[in-house]
């Protein structure tokens, strides 16, 4: 607790406004080194090398690298007898050379899933054969051709795996996908059973956004428990962290790293990045369905973020870097998802063509003052 006061007290919990000038003296990394890896997801212009800028940004600021797409079934398996390793290959291939701890996401989802996967004997003539849905053993047939081949491809490079990513509804059950209506609810468990014969040494990790909210957190906390009972060694679970400016509150995220540490597991926050324009929807969910036409009151930063919305985001930021260090005993990962404003999915989500700030460096390459704000943060509080 004398940590914790100690952190609000130095970031001003009540909205002591942080001074953001002055140029980083150093690293995110390295101002986390003895707390958890810093990471970013990378598309396949960054880890291909082709944006030098951003790769240049990488490499000097996280230890840690998460693939985009270029690891998803679509990217990676876009069809049932045909592997596309190339961009995955690219992506590792980057990790290792820069001594990365390099995570896998993700192995079993409802979404980037090619519809050949859910469809029956992809040989026969007939359309109408091949839009039969597949039957359940066929589905786990293929479901364990595509996890052995992809981690035993990856076996002792990729650290730890997403082996199944947004299984839940907000209210905590199962979501109803093409998984779990044609396997059954045991598709998880056998899907974390394949990871683990693939490579008993990788870290196999439950992802998920919104976990935040107590209904869907106890959902992922009672699906961590029937892992745990089937043997699976489920070493973490991943809060995605795609925030809100006032969602999640602190004490949100407290009570939920809280709650899941005392599974025994690791938390991670895996895609870190923060959505400061005006909402489409009151839905906090990160629904990568949820699609709204673009409107000009919906995108009203196009020409720069206000003084004052930047430093409501250099606040925000540092509060939940406060928290993410009061649970470093707990918190083994925290992972941005993109490098640059510009790199964001939330440029296009829920909204395409949209103007999103959502990261620490804006769409030049260079570090915001919500950087600046972090390290800040760090060196007030880290002990
Ligand atoms: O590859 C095609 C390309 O061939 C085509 O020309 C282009 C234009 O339509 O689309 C490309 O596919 C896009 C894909 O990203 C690869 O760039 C899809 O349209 C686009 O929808 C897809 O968006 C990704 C999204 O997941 C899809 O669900 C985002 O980049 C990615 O950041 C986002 O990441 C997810 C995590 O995996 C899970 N948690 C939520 C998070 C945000 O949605």
């Amino acid at each position: 607790m004398k940590l914790f006061m100690k952190i609000m007290a130095s970031v001003g919990i009540m909205g002591v406004v942080l001074a953001t000038s002055g140029f980083a003296q150093t690293t995110l990394k390295d101002a986390f080194k003895n707390d958890f890896l810093i990471g970013a997801a990378l598309n396949e212009a960054e880890f291909a090398g082709r944006n030098t800028n951003t790769v240049a940004i990488v490499k000097a600021q996280f230890n840690s690298i998460s693939p985009e797409n270029a690891l998803k079934w679509e990217s990676i398996h876009p069809r049932q007898f045909g592997f596309n390793f190339g961009p995955a290959d690219a992506y590792v291939a980057f990790g290792q050379k820069n001594g990365m701890f390099i995570v896998g996401h993700t192995l079993v989802w409802h979404n980037q899933t090619p519809k050949w996967v859910f469809q029956s004997d992809q040989g026969s003539r007939t359309v109408e054969r091949k839009r039969r849905p597949v039957d359940r053993d066929i589905l786990l047939q293929r479901m364990s051709n595509h996890i052995f081949t992809v981690v035993g491809r990856y076996k002792g490079i990729i650290g730890g795996w997403d082996v199944v990513n947004e299984a839940l509804n907000d209210d905590g059950a199962l979501r109803q996908s093409e998984w779990e209506k044609i396997i059954g609810p045991d598709y998880i468990i056998k899907a974390y059973q394949f990871a683990h014969e693939a490579d008993p040494k990788a870290e196999l990790y439950y992802n998920d956004y919104s976990l935040e909210n107590e209904a869907k957190r106890n959902g992922a906390i009672a699906l961590v428990r029937k892992l745990q009972a089937a043997g699976i060694p489920i070493a973490g679970v991943g809060l995605q962290g795609h925030y809100k400016m006032d969602w999640p509150t602190n004490n949100q995220v407290d009570e939920t790293i809280t709650a899941l540490s005392k599974l025994g597991v690791k938390v991670m926050i895996t895609e870190l990045d923060l959505d400061m324009l005006p909402p489409a929807t009151k839905s906090q969910a990160a629904e990568v369905s949820m699609n709204f036409a673009l409107r000009a009151e919906l995108n009203p930063y196009t020409n720069g973020l206000p003084a004052a919305v930047q430093q409501q985001l250099n606040q925000r930021y540092a509060d939940l870097f406060a928290m993410f260090v009061k649970h470093r005993d707990v918190v083994s990962r925290v992972t941005f998802w993109g490098v640059t404003d510009g790199d964001s999915w939330q440029n296009n989500w829920p909204i395409k063509g949209r103007t999103a700030y959502p990261l620490l460096f804006n769409r030049d390459g260079r570090p915001k003052p919500a950087f600046n704000a972090v390290l800040q943060l760090a060196a007030a509080v880290v002990p």
